[in-house]
């Protein structure tokens, strides 16, 4: 595996390789668990070579979010993308990503409206910056992003739709299942922040999401089931909750009683720790 951290050997690397075969983009901030490592597994079924970014974006995180105390273990990072047979690990310093006098925002409206986008103004703004960036910098055939970010994935298929950066660019953007706990709990890099006793409550997240789901396909209203959810959570030990929201998949409009395609999206927060989970009715 090769690591890069300038934008003019990324340029030759990735000619050379496109030249001879396919190349998947697996976006990360680092930080990498077992969920970023299924999606380097379902990039490397589908194309003859994988990169990987490795990128904490400053553009994504608010005033008062966690970029300085975000986790950085690149040389623990770049030793599982080995084992994994990545290609090549594309690192670069902010500088080489929004070098001096750097001015322009993406921004998409409606799908980064509401859920997260309420609670964290401007961060889908930076997501769809720097993934337009990252399309840019490496010109994959495709790239995976994981489904926890159900709202991210949303915004970035508008976003490369609306900039015609989808075929014959980036052929396809993949969305890929999410990797669970063995109790339920999705997994994220901010899991690590949890104390045992945090961990504990966590657990309870996807089950009372799942209790939730069953009464919405039962035909229940969305209104009363998800204010009981958010009652529960706070109950179970959450200390607040951010969102509990039953929406269409597709374009995320919100919807009173579940629909085909609808999904349940929560957000909620354990002290310092903000949890999201997304899962379908179906
Ligand atoms: O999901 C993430 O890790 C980030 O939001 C992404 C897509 C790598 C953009 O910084």
């Amino acid at each position: 595996m090769k690591t890069i951290t300038t934008l003019d050997e990324l340029r030759r690397v990735t000619a050379a390789i496109r030249s001879k075969g396919s190349l998947a983009l697996v976006p990360t901030m680092g930080a990498l668990h077992e969920g970023h490592l299924t999606l380097v597994r379902a990039a490397r079924e589908a194309a003859g070579h994988v990169a990987v970014s490795i990128f904490v974006n400053p553009r994504q995180f608010g005033a008062n979010e966690d970029l300085d105390a975000y986790p950085r273990q690149l040389a623990r990072d770049s030793d599982l993308l080995e084992t994994e047979g990545v290609t090549l690990l594309w690192a670069p310093p902010p500088s080489e990503v929004y070098p001096e006098g750097y001015a322009t925002n993406i921004s998409v409206a409606k799908v980064s409206e509401g859920l997260c986008g309420a609670d964290r103004p401007g961060h889908f703004d930076g997501v769809a910056t720097v993934v337009c960036k990252l399309f840019n910098q490496v010109r994959p055939d495709m790239a995976f992003f994981g489904e926890k970010d159900w709202q991210q994935l949303a915004v970035i298929r508008r976003m490369a739709r609306d900039l015609d950066l989808t075929r014959p660019h980036v052929d396809a953007i993949h969305g890929v299942p999410i990797v669970r706990e063995a109790d339920g709990l999705a997994m994220s890099s901010r899991n690590a922040y949890l104390s045992p006793d945090q961990r504990a409550v966590a657990a309870a997240l996807p089950e009372a999401m799942r209790r939730a789901i069953a009464r919405l396909g039962g035909g229940e209203a969305a209104g009363p089931v998800l204010a009981e959810l958010s009652s529960e959570l706070v109950e179970t030990g959450f200390d607040s909750v951010d969102y509990a929201e039953l929406r269409r998949g597709g374009d995320l409009a919100p919807v009173g009683v579940a629909e085909q395609d609808s999904r349940l999206f929560v957000a909620a927060r354990i002290g310092r720790t903000r949890l999201i989970d997304n899962m379908p009715l179906g």
